[in-house]
């Protein structure tokens, strides 16, 4: 029989820790929240007031589960006070191999036999970063991949490989679901997992079309929200194949792959752009200019488009 999960540990409280701290405090979990530099530790709690209040204003939550939220959530700066009573864990702390390596080993010798282990990592391999841990531990030990920002995109992908069994993995599944996420089961181990090779696959394309002169940066993205994107928001791409009908696809595809982009590099227009330093919002210019006073607002429009289209999709699961 499993241990029920009610204590969380949530490890980095940088750009993804302090959002998936508060997810899981919005729905009733008692969350340790460790961040080792005081710098970032300083300032996550207020981050975290923030976003949950733009929730409250914008009517996704209460103000009571604002509080309750708040109040659900500590920090630590110490990991063994952190995850020393953690039924789950999941890691968000830098994209590094050796740094996940070292932090999965402190955490076995810390965390009891029951404790499941996670990490939000977007490239490494679960195995590697598992290597040194007994056999009962890996097979407690899983990726749980969030996007960015944590508390608005709904998809988790969870890794359904490894020596995990089923009842440990429904556990978690059913964590998620719990939490108004949407999980999705990735059965082999690789690069990317699902959501971010189908986003790239997307991008590659947009980029190629944009150096063939094909289309402007607007209109790439405009024919992507106008057209396949905005059905995909409510439908996926193979039941939208199911609808069209796959006579008509499988003749659109034998028609034009030749034709679009294989490239195995980024598209020369990114790698010029991240040449002259120019990032995106960041340094105020990528494919479009973001000039420092303006920069605010556009970040807070693109937040209240994704919670309006939260919004619609609890509206579409009821
Ligand atoms: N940013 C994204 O869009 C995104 C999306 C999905 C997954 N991820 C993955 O999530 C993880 C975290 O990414 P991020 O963007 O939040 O990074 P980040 O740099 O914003 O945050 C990492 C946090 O970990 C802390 N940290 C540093 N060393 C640590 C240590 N030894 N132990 C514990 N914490 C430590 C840092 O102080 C920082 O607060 C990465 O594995 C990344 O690949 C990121």
């Amino acid at each position: 029989m499993k241990r029920d999960i009610k204590i969380i540990t949530v490890i980095g409280a940088g750009t993804m820790g302090h959002g998936i701290a508060h997810v899981f405090s919005r729905f009733g979990y008692q969350v340790n929240l460790y961040e080792p530099f005081d710098q970032v530790s300083e300032t996550a709690m207020d981050k975290i007031k923030h976003e949950l209040s733009f929730m409250a204003e914008e009517e996704y939550i209460t103000v009571d589960e604002m509080e309750r939220a708040m109040a659900g959530i500590s920090l630590f700066s110490d990991l063994t006070e952190a995850a020393k009573d953690a039924d789950y864990v999941i890691e968000a702390c830098p994209e590094n191999l050796d740094l996940k390596k070292d932090l999965f080993r402190q955490l076995d010798e810390i965390c009891p036999a029951h404790t499941i282990l996670s990490s939000n990592t977007s490239s490494l391999k679960l195995s590697d970063m598992t290597a040194d841990l007994p056999k009962e531990r890996q097979a407690n030990c899983m990726i749980c991949h969030w996007y960015n920002p944590p508390y608005l995109i709904p998809i988790v992908e969870l890794s359904k490989y490894g020596n995990m069994d089923d009842e440990t993995f429904d556990q978690v599944y059913n964590l998620y679901e719990a939490c108004e996420k949407e999980p999705v089961r990735v059965l082999k181990d690789v690069t990317g997992m699902v959501a971010n090779r189908l986003l790239h696959a997307q991008a590659r394309e947009a980029f190629y079309l944009i150096d063939q002169g094909i289309a402007s940066a607007e209109d790439v993205d405009r024919a992507l929200m106008a057209g396949p994107a905005f059905r995909n928001a409510t439908t996926g791409m193979l039941e939208c194949a199911d609808l069209g009908g796959l006579d008509i696809w499988c003749a659109a595809e034998t028609n034009f792959f030749p034709d679009l982009c294989n490239d195995d590099k980024p598209a020369e227009s990114m790698q010029r752009l991240v040449a002259d330093g120019h990032y995106g919002i960041k340094t105020g210019k990528g494919f479009f200019d973001y000039p420092p006073e303006k920069q605010e607002e556009i970040q807070m429009a693109f937040y209240k488009r994704l919670i309006t289209q939260l919004k619609a999709s609890r509206h579409y699961k009821k």
